[in-house]
Formats: C-alpha cells, sequence, structure tokens
C-alpha cells in the first residue's frame, strides 16, 4: 500500500514558482474600463474584434463581452520567424480571417507586444485589405525590449516590466495559459 503524501501537491493555481504581477480582480477591473472606452469609441462604427491566437483569446473572450456594440470577431494564427538567426521580421500566415474586413473597423486584439515584430507586419498585411480603420488593444506591453517603437498601442491593459510573464493566455513552452491571473516564472529552470 503506497502512504499518502503528507503534504498535498500544490495546484497550477498555487504554484509557488510563480510570483502574481496582476490579480484576476485588477485584470477584471481593467477589462471593464478598456471595454467602456472601446464601446465609446467605436458607437459608430463597424466594429471586428481580430484576435490572434493563441496568447489573446483569454484576453479576447473579457474584452468583447465589456464591449456593449453590435460587433464581430475573426481569429488569424501566424508564427514569426524571430528565434531564427536571419530576423526578418516577417511572418508566416497559419490561418487567415474568415471573413473580409473591407469597410470594417479592425481592432487587433494581441497578448503581449514585445518586440513589435510580428504586429508590425501582421499590421501591413492587414492594411491592404481595405479595413475603414484598423487599431490595436494588446492586454500587456513590455516596452523595453520594442524594436519597431513607432508601433502604437491604442488601448492597453497593463504595462509588464522586461520579464517573462505567464497566465492569462500567456504561455512559456505552451504551458500556464490557464492561469487567470499575470504571473512572472520566479525560477525557469524549474519550469
Ligand atoms: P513580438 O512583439 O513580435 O516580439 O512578439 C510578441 C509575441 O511573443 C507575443 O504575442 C507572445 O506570443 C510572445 N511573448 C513575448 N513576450 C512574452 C512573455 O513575456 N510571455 C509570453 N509570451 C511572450
Ligand atoms: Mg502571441
Amino acid at each position: 500500500m503506497t502512504a499518502e503524501p503528507t503534504l498535498k501537491a500544490a495546484t497550477e493555481f498555487t504554484n509557488p514558482n510563480l510570483e502574481v504581477l496582476f490579480s484576476q480582480q485588477q485584470i477584471s477591473d481593467r477589462i471593464r474600463d478598456l471595454g467602456a472606452e472601446i464601446t465609446r469609441d467605436y458607437l459608430e462604427k463597424d466594429l471586428v474584434l481580430v484576435s490572434v491566437l493563441k496568447g489573446s483569446c483569454v484576453f479576447l473572450a473579457d474584452l468583447m463581452r465589456a464591449i456593449d456594440l453590435k460587433m464581430t470577431i475573426d481569429f488569424m494564427s501566424v508564427s514569426s520567424y524571430k528565434n531564427e538567426l536571419k530576423s526578418t521580421g516577417d511572418v508566416e500566415i497559419l490561418k487567415d480571417l474568415s471573413n473580409s474586413i473591407r469597410g470594417k473597423d479592425v481592432l487587433v486584439v494581441e497578448d503581449i507586444i514585445d518586440t513589435g515584430l510580428t504586429l508590425t507586419r501582421l499590421l501591413e498585411i492587414l492594411g491592404s485589405r481595405g479595413a475603414n480603420s484598423i487599431k490595436l488593444a494588446s492586454f500587456l506591453d513590455k516596452p523595453e525590449p520594442r524594436i519597431n517603437k513607432a508601433l502604437q498601442i491604442d488601448y492597453t491593459g497593463f504595462v509588464v516590466p522586461n520579464k517573462f510573464v505567464v497566465g492569462y493566455g500567456l504561455d512559456a513552452a505552451g504551458r500556464y495559459r490557464n492561469l487567470p491571473f499575470i504571473a512572472v516564472v520566479k525560477d525557469p529552470s524549474r519550469a
């Protein structure tokens, strides 16, 4: 018979290797304000939220329910080449939008802007498709590593320090997306 462990293992939500940066309550308060702001700005517009998979799915789900307008959503998935030696800043479209954005007011929804290279290229691609307007909402802004300093984020949830953060859709090697808060991994070698 195997002995019962005396200490219950920490769950992912209580993982001692995580330091909470923004709590569930702070996040929901911020999203309510962002939603109200977007609602005011898009009253007379034809809004479509374009979510960049996978990281922004949690932000999209909360943000769309804080926007009190007639609107639609669509998804895109891109892979960036930023980890390759030859950094072209180019992206490959893995999944394109399902519907045309011609004449629409597009709000691109991202999880985090870091170097800004992925979004710069994505905005160029979307910019050639006849939208009425294209703006950017990012849950997190990590300004320090930014390469494209000219990239404008129209709606920002929180500004974060130059540390690797996880949770609320953001992953480290595919894990932690399900955390309901934003956290810093204290010791990446134990992640
Ligand atoms: P960049 O702005 O082109 O450098 O790429 C941004 C993308 O890198 C985001 O959409 C995330 O997928 C990923 N990323 C950047 N910083 C972090 C982080 O701190 N945690 C998790 N993913 C990150
Ligand atoms: Mg991403």
